[in-house]
């Protein structure tokens, strides 16, 4: 019988510290009215002085397992998918797998920047079809703070810390039966690297740099791209718009979601948003925005889930899932 990956259980967490766009307006010119207006953002969460990307990527683990019924010494394979990790190395997964307390199995970051999840779910879903292991913690996790220069209100007032995790777990399904991971797809093009940059790095200054952005053309490239691979998806499972009971959409702006959703001719019913209270979280926005929805009551078992995202590289990406 054949096996597909299951998400078997959901996790999140949030720094306890909210900054809200009046705060920001005390710092740079900025007002509420521009940032609500231009990106749907009213606050994001900010990692506390000492609070590291594997502390938030920890806690969100540990409520995806609890949530899976399942312990930390079940897990074969972590990837974090970040793109603000604790140490240049290590990777951020080598120290969740020690707060974990799991010494078995082995644990790696991916780096696609907001689609570290999406790539993160695809390596895990290859890895787990083709039998090499049976269970993963697949984790986004980011303190996009560091990495902000604060009097830069062109990319300040866009992005917030947080972590989301899934549980993911190989099941032998009957012959036909399409239940979880579905598919997924991925792409990149590097010809596009300075769009959307980190101004710093190990090899060329030796610092971790600041966020640098040019945001209309990424705006451009993030509707486009979206859209297409949605319907990649959906042609490859012989599925149509209407067939999806929920959009689980990279969390980088409110007119990019609704860009994206008119282009698909999607509801706004049908789009989980979480945007204005988490601004872009980067690789946990999407794992942040589907734990969200699941708590809530919103997504049930059994449902389509389309999730998508776009980040530097450029790289993007899609995941249906049958939930
Ligand atoms: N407050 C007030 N004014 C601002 C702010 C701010 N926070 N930021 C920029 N401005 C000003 C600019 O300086 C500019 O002023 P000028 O005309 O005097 O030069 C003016 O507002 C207009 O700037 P634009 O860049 O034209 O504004 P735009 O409508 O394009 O909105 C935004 C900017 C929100 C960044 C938009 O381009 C966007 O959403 N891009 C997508 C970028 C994104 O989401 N990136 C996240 C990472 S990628 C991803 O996750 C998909």
């Amino acid at each position: 019988m054949p096996i597909m990956t299951q998400i078997i259980g959901t996790g999140s967490y949030l720094p306890e510290r909210v900054v809200t766009n009046d705060d920001l307006a005390k710092t740079v010119d900025t007002t509420d009215e521009w940032i609500r207006d231009r990106t749907g953002i009213r606050q994001r969460h900010i990692a506390a002085e000492g609070e590291l990307t594997s502390d938030l990527a920890f806690n969100a683990a540990n409520r995806a397992l609890e949530a899976a019924g399942m312990v930390p010494q079940e897990i074969d394979m972590i990837i974090v998918g970040t793109t603000t990790p604790d140490h240049t190395f290590p990777a951020t997964s080598a120290r969740v797998q020690a707060m974990l307390n799991t010494g078995n199995g082995f644990a790696f970051d991916l780096q696609a920047v907001c689609s570290g999840f999406i790539y993160g779910l695809s390596v895990a879903d290859n890895f787990i079809r083709m039998g090499q292991i049976n269970t993963a913690l697949v984790i986004g996790a980011e303190t996009m703070s560091r990495l902000i220069d604060w009097q830069d209100r062109n990319t300040c007032v866009l992005f917030g810390d947080g972590a989301g995790a899934v549980v993911l777990r190989g099941e032998e399904v009957a012959e036909g039966e399409k239940r979880g991971v579905l598919s997924t797809h991925l792409h990149s093009n590097g010809h596009l690297y300075d769009l959307l940059h980190a101004s710093g790095g190990p090899s060329w200054t030796q610092t971790a740099g600041h966020i640098r952005m040019q945001g209309k053309d990424v705006f451009r490239h993030a509707v486009t791209n979206l859209a297409s691979v949605v319907d990649e998806a959906l042609e490859a499972n012989g599925l149509g718009y209407d067939d999806i009971d929920w959009l689980v959409p990279h969390q980088a702006n409110q007119r990019i979601l609704d860009g994206t959703a008119r282009k698909l001719g999607l509801p706004k019913s049908r789009v989980v948003v979480t945007v204005a209270e988490h601004a872009n979280t980067s690789a946990a926005s999407v794992p942040l925005a589907l734990d969200t929805a699941v708590r809530d009551g919103r997504i049930q078992r059994g449902q389509l889930l389309m999730m998508e995202a776009m980040g530097a590289g450029l790289t993007w990406g899609a995941g249906l899932v049958r939930f």
